[in-house]
């Protein structure tokens, strides 16, 4: 369970606090006490979480590239962080195919650079460096990955994941190995759902903006299997693993961690797609885009037992929920006036409420 005097007054630093689960993360951490000092480009989409919910003025925030290793060490050492997570990344697989040198240099670079200011700036004691589901080797069934599994990736965005586990566990080997240096684990987690994504390409957002301006959605894999998964779900899990880190002399926990649903949201596309259309009194309709489109894994499924076990960390909020949450956050953002940083901090009240008594 996560604790909340751990979190008071802590001082954290984020990568990607601009993004969709960055800014979700940065709002639970202060909500819980937390100082947070948050490093990113500017938030990518129009609108966007970080806007709807103001977190401007509630985090510092440094904007800066996370491949400018000068800016990053300076803001990392001026935080005054113990506890680092890294989730700024160039994250969509189709982009990855547009731009692939960008992809590399964001993720795999970027998290050179990061582990190096971590080096520099003795003060971290555990760092939680977010990959994907989509770091695996693909085995095209929906036997889950366990974390053991071979690295790989077909499209660049998954093999870039794939590469960053590899450099993290090589600067582990190689560089954390010390009584008293950082701890450094990565963080695999599924498809990712909640209020405020409005990224392109992804299927939650692309119907709920369809929806919006009340189009049908177009879907590309209609079979595709995910494991769906709430926001607060695999960040409940990030946190509870920095507090076993933390403080620990290299104790095992800094290694690489799966934090994927259960396996009733391992679902299809089209399932997804059924749930938002009964969420919506049937007004939200789909069509199957039948142009050729690039690769992309049509199974993935995680193994979470390692997690559940040994930090006791469980997925809160079954697939119909997790839409249903998500839609409602939608629904409260079209309305104009909502005051969504207090819509979102309600809704993270009520996860945690859940998470504490399940
Ligand atoms: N959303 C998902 O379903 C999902 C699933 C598994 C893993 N992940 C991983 O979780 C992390 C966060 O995902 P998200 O959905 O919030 O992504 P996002 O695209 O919403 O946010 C990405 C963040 O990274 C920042 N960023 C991008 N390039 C940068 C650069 N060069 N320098 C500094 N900052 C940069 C952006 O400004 C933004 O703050 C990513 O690492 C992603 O790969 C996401």
């Amino acid at each position: 369970m996560v604790e909340t005097s751990f979190w008071q007054n802590k001082k954290v630093f984020i990568t990607g606090h601009t993004g969709f689960k960055g800014t979700w993360l940065s709002l639970m951490l202060t909500h819980l006490g937390a100082e947070v000092t948050g490093y990113s480009l500017d938030p990518l989409t129009k609108p966007s979480m970080y806007d709807a919910v103001d977190l401007f003025g509630v985090t510092d925030s440094v904007i800066g590239d996370i491949r400018d290793e000068k800016n990053l060490t300076a803001a990392l050492e001026n935080s005054g962080a113990e506890v680092v997570f890294h989730l700024a990344a160039q994250s969509l697989v189709r982009e990855s195919y547009v731009n692939p040198v960008e992809t590399y240099s964001t993720n795999v670079m970027g998290t050179v650079h990061l582990l190096e200011a971590v080096r520099k700036v003795h003060n971290v004691k555990a760092a939680i460096m977010v990959t994907s589901d989509k770091c695996y080797a693909a085995n095209e069934s929906l036997i889950p990955h366990i974390e053991t599994d071979a690295m790989g990736g077909h499209d660049p965005y998954s093999s870039s994941k794939g590469a960053m586990e590899l450099v993290c566990a090589s600067y582990a080997n190689s560089f954390f190995c010390e009584k008293g240096s950082a701890n450094i684990a990565t963080a695999r987690a599924g498809n990712v759902i909640g209020g405020g994504d409005w990224s392109k390409d992804r299927l939650v957002p692309d119907i709920l903006a369809s929806y919006a301006d009340k189009q049908k959605v177009s879907i590309r894999n209609p079979n595709a299997v995910r494991p769906w998964q709430f926001v607060l779900d695999p960040l409940y899990g990030y946190l509870e693993l920095a507090e076993y880190m933390y403080g620990q002399e290299l104790t095992g926990f800094g290694e690489g961690w799966n934090f994927g649903p259960d396996s009733s949201n391992v679902c299809a596309v089209k399932d997804i797609v059924s749930i938002f259309k009964e969420l919506s009194d049937n007004e939200i309709d789909f069509s199957v885009n039948t142009d050729p489109q690039p690769y992309e894994n049509p199974l993935l499924n995680l193994n979470s037992c390692k997690a559940k076990e040994r930090l006791a960390w469980k997925p809160s909020l079954k697939i119909e929920d997790a839409l249903a949450w998500t839609y409602n956050w939608h629904i409260a953002f079209e309305e104009k006036e909502r005051d969504m940083r207090a819509y979102t901090l309600q809704q993270i009240e009520d996860y945690l409420n859940l998470a504490e008594s399940t």
